[in-house]
């Protein structure tokens, strides 16, 4: 149809927060190295910068959680609507899956069901925003966390995790940053970027921390279990009575299904401060006004969590051990790359560059890219999660292809090492 008249002029335009807010994560800073690959190299491209193995064979997961989807599905009874908060019975499961290591027993009223970690993190970073409110974040950590915190306009304030003591929080420095407008303390265990997992007494200590600063706990357990050195996980809901913890998970990680969507923010509160302090009515109303993980997915997740054969936790960790064991070693042999400590979790580590033995290479972002091009190897740059000019290398995938990664930096290092 033809428009007759002057053009009117539009009154409405994108929001520039979002964009603003949204532009360092890590998918992004992904496709951006995605676009130097070079068209011309047949070998296939090696992805060490990804959070899901889920194509892997290695990775496949277990044959119950298919066969408790596909029967959600074909019972009919998942069609409608879920509640708000999530369905009882899958709340229920939730609650029973996380009390197993806790020192008492969640209800099913301290569970909500979320489309993934990421929106239990959504939730909690909305319901904690109020004018001049500021969150403590880990430095490395997860950009999403930054990218939410800035859209809500809560202000985020970074902590050191410290290299040289297997990633533990600068306990020294939480202190100096916090004030009478600090909400909350993020810790994220097992670790991503650092592949760290922390000792109970850390744990403790965290929790000591934030009840003499009068904040809660938010922990970040979407790696629960993933864990394959001397430290077993431990959960943060142990010191819930320390100081309140709201702990986001999800099946995405140990299951390996980041595509299922389903996660939780669960509230480990046994004195009831943040039903006291309004937080879990927040919670409920922010749930009212936004969407919720798929029905026939609430449906599945009794059976997934409860009949998950121990085969399938045990094959999954033995795989990311053989290969985070695989990552060291071979990092151990790339001079200008060095690993603080071995991974004991997650699926990540962290290696420092070290530009001084390298000629033509800027930084961190500049190495990744060159990586990409020359070698169709990709590699997240540690300017991505908070640490200029270190990497952050995934180990989540299969071993042969990670060890052929591995030799392909080793080459691009060869080539790029400044003559003595
Ligand atoms: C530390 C951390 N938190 C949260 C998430 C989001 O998890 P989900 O895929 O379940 O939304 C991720 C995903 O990579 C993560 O690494």
């Amino acid at each position: 149809m033809e428009n007759s008249g002057p053009a009117p002029t539009w009154r409405f335009k994108g929001n520039e927060e979002l964009t603003q807010a949204s532009a360092i994560t890590v998918r992004g800073v992904l496709n951006m190295l995605m676009d130097n690959l070079d068209p011309n190299d047949t070998r296939p491209v090696i992805p060490l910068g990804h959070g899901d193995p889920s194509a892997f064979p290695s990775f496949r997961t277990t044959l119950l959680a298919e066969d408790a989807v596909c029967a959600a599905v074909r019972s009919g009874g998942f069609n409608g609507y879920s509640s708000t908060v999530g369905i009882p019975p899958a709340r229920r499961a939730v609650a029973e899956y996380l009390s197993k290591d806790l020192p008492y027993e969640l209800s099913p009223d301290d569970v909500f069901l979320t489309i993934g970690c990421t929106q239990a993190l959504e939730v909690i970073l909305t319901v904690v925003t109020r004018p001049g409110a500021n969150i403590l974040l880990p430095r490395p950590g997860f950009p999403y966390y930054e990218a939410r915190a800035g859209f809500s306009h809560l202000e985020a304030r970074h902590f050191d995790l410290l290299p040289e003591k297997d990633w533990e929080v600068d306990l020294e420095s939480v202190e100096a940053l916090s004030d009478e407008n600090t909400v909350a303390i993020v810790i994220i265990n097992p670790g991503n970027p650092c592949g760290n997992v922390y000792k109970y007494e850390h744990l403790k200590k965290v929790a000591e921390k934030a009840r003499k600063l009068g904040i809660f706990v938010i922990a970040d357990e979407v790696y629960d279990h993933l864990t394959f050195g001397s430290n077993p996980f431990v959960p943060m809901g142990v010191f819930g009575s320390i100081a309140p913890v709201v702990t986001v998970g999800s099946i995405s990680k140990r299951w390996i299904v980041p595509g299922w969507r389903l996660g939780w923010l669960v509230t480990n509160d046994p004195h009831g401060v943040l039903m006291k302090q309004g937080i879990v009515e927040s919670i409920k109303g922010y749930l009212n006004i936004t969407s919720d993980p798929a029905t026939f997915m609430q449906g599945a997740i009794p059976q997934i969590l409860k009949n998950t054969p121990n085969d399938f936790h045990l094959k999954i960790v033995n795989v990311l051990g053989e290969s985070a064991e695989i990552c060291y070693n071979r990092i151990e042999d790339i001079p200008c790359i060095t690993c603080p400590s071995k991974p004991e979790g997650s699926m990540f580590v962290m290696a420092k560059l070290n530009l001084s033995l390298l000629e033509g290479i800027n930084d961190d972002l500049d190495f990744c890219c060159k990586l990409a091009k020359e070698e169709s190897v990709i590699v997240l740059p540690g300017v991505a999660v908070g640490l200029k000019n270190w990497l952050r290398i995934t180990f989540a995938i299969e071993p042969s292809s990670l060890d052929d990664g591995l030799g392909r930096i080793k080459a691009f290092y060869t080539r790029h090492a400044k003559k003595q």
